[in-house]
């Protein structure tokens, strides 16, 4: 399973690239607005930034809802870097600009998928990621992590290559969940990678070990 962390803030992005198990960094725009990173420009200079920080997949989203413009936003956003993996929301146009992106051998990532058929879609379009959402559902009293169980059972099916990319994860027990259902990839906050460290047991243990060391030394 690969781990994403979710987030445009550089020091939590270099917090778990130290950590050793980071394999990439989403964005969206919220994400991007919530560290005040605003204006085009300084948007760009961000993902170069982050680029420079994780080896891996960096995903960077388009902002045009009209296929013209995803195209050449998309086009702009993969030049910067080959990590670069271009955003595309999950309406018509973005499935043509994922189909456009995916012949011409640019990654994307089709985000804001709540349902089967939309990740149905995204996989036809040659998507490399999809991005169903499991938190958002979570919050609409629905279950995320059934829509993560199906996505992977119709992917199962026809050996779909497009990787299911767990999103909107809020917690350690959404990851542990849905590396059991088999997503290949999760997107979450920091806390939600580090919580997997935790338990009372390593630590009383730990304490332990070390003090009976020092009784014989
Ligand atoms: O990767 C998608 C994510 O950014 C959405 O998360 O917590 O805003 O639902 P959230």
């Amino acid at each position: 399973m690969k781990f994403f962390i979710d987030t445009a803030n550089l020091d939590q992005i270099k917090e778990a690239q130290q950590l050793g198990v980071l394999d990439g960094v989403t964005t969206n725009p919220s994400l991007m607005a919530k560290e005040g990173i605003t204006g085009k420009e300084n948007i760009l200079q961000h993902y170069k930034d982050i680029c420079s920080i994780v080896d891996g997949d960096v995903s960077a989203e388009v902002i045009s809802t009209d296929y013209e413009g995803m195209i050449k936003e998309g086009e702009a956003l993969a030049a910067l870097n080959p990590q670069i993996v271009v955003k595309v929301p999950m309406i018509a146009d973005g499935v043509k600009a994922c189909k456009y992106f995916s012949d011409k051998g640019i990654r994307t990532n089709v985000t804001l998928v709540f349902s089967v058929g939309q990740a149905l879609l995204a996989a036809k379009a040659g998507a490399t990621y999809v991005s169903p959402f499991l938190g958002r559902l979570d919050d609409i009293s629905t279950d995320g992590l059934h829509l993560i169980s199906e996505i992977r059972l119709v992917y199962d099916n026809y050996a779909y290559e497009t990787q299911i990319l767990a999103a909107s994860i809020r917690h350690t027990m959404h990851v542990v969940d849905c590396a059991k259902i088999g997503a290949d990839v999760m997107t979450g906050p920091l806390s939600s990678i580090e919580g997997l460290l935790r338990h009372p047991l390593t630590d009383s243990g730990l304490a332990k070990f070390l003090e009976d060391y020092a009784k014989g030394n």
